[in-house]
């Protein structure tokens, strides 16, 4: 008979190992108590209020990508249910599953079963719920009525406004805000301190500007910059994150206004050939810095409806290069003086 070989367990081991280390942080990092998340305060007391109570009702979580919301239903399935929590909780995709017979077939069979444990009641999470058609959302709403008592909702959306008026008025609402630059940089350094990183204030400031207050967003980039080496710094952040530096932006929109078009498109082609970055991330950062620039308002409004417009051009798949190059030629004409 052949011998089992005996290095199996040892390299099961060192393979949990790997798979330990190259884990991405967004999940490794990812809180398991409400009281981990970081922010959205008021929300995680009301939340907290219930679990107390054991008392659930329907939920709509809705607000931008990366704030929390998937993370505070997770939590609220974990502590309300303990150890076998993962029995009590059905998780849909919306947006892979969106169609009525998702919502007719898995949610019912799912529904109809007994709860496991103490609590009356089991949790079916439904994510991206404002990607369900609205057929698929009325046969949810008779679905949610029909199995109240052993079943409550939770759906995570990124738009409440795509959800049908009868599902809102039987949800709880809660709107999950982007997350501060505070926040943000408490969550950083936690994971530099669990990563044993070193990580300067300035890369905190670039990953605070390229995250927007989108944490997931925040994640990734630390752990992509971490991937370089284990110190951080601005240029590693740069380097990961495809977005050019503020000042570059503003000094492209202070040639361009000033009327030196040749420079403002030199300075554009270092952005959007030279580096590579794309088009949509130019624009969006434009957008950002016409605010901090030292014009009448006036001037303002003109430009951010001007960048309304190429963006649009953009979105529609015209040429990068050109609508960026006509958008410079236009400001050009808006920063001239008044003859
Ligand atoms: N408030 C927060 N506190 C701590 N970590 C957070 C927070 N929000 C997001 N994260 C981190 O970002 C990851 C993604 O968060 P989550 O899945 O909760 O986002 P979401 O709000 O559901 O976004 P989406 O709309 O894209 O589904 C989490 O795994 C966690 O690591
Ligand atoms: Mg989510």
């Amino acid at each position: 008979m052949p011998k089992p070989p005996e290095n199996i367990c040892e390299k099961s081991l060192s393979e949990v190992d790997t798979l330990e280390a190259e884990k991405l942080w967004i999940e490794k990092y990812r809180p398991q108590k409400l009281n981990e998340i970081v922010g959205q305060q008021e929300i995680m007391n009301r939340l907290q209020s219930f679990i107390e109570k054991k008392s659930l009702p329907h939920l709509l979580f809705a607000g931008p990508a990366g704030t929390g919301k998937t993370t505070a239903a997770l939590c609220i399935a974990r502590e309300l249910f303990g150890e076998g929590w993962r029995q009590n909780l059905l998780e849909l995709n919306a947006s892979d599953e969106r169609g009525i017979d998702t919502i007719r077939t898995k949610v019912k069979d799912y529904a109809r079963t007994r709860p496991i444990g103490d609590v009356p009641y089991k949790i079916i999470l439904l994510d991206e719920s404002d990607a369900l058609t609205s057929d698929a959302q009325h046969a949810l709403r008779r679905t949610m009525e029909m199995f109240t008592h052993s079943t409550r909702f939770i759906l995570d959306c990124n738009f409440s406004s795509r959800i049908i008026e009868p599902i809102q008025s039987r949800c709880a609402i809660f709107r999950f805000r982007r997350l501060s630059d505070k926040e943000i940089e408490h969550m950083l350094k936690r994971i530099a301190r669990g990563e044993k990183l070193t990580l300067t204030p300035d890369a905190i400031k670039v990953i605070i500007y390229v995250s927007e207050g989108d944490m997931r967003h925040a994640i990734n980039v630390l752990q992509a910059a971490a991937a370089l080496k284990k110190k951080v710094d601005e240029k590693a952040v740069y380097e990961v994150s495809a977005t050019a530096k503020p000042e570059e932006v503003k000094q492209m929109l202070e040639l361009s206004l000033s009327g030196k078009f040749e420079e403002a498109r030199k300075k554009l082609h270092e952005l959007l050939i030279d580096r590579g970055l794309a088009g949509e991330d130019i624009l969006d950062q434009v957008h950002r810095e016409i605010f901090n620039l030292q014009i009448p308002e006036r001037a303002k409004v003109e430009l951010v409806d001007k960048v309304g417009e190429f963006s649009f051009r953009v979105t529609q798949g015209a040429n990068e290069r050109i609508q960026l190059e006509a958008m410079l030629a236009h400001f050009g004409l808006v920063g001239r003086p008044e003859s």
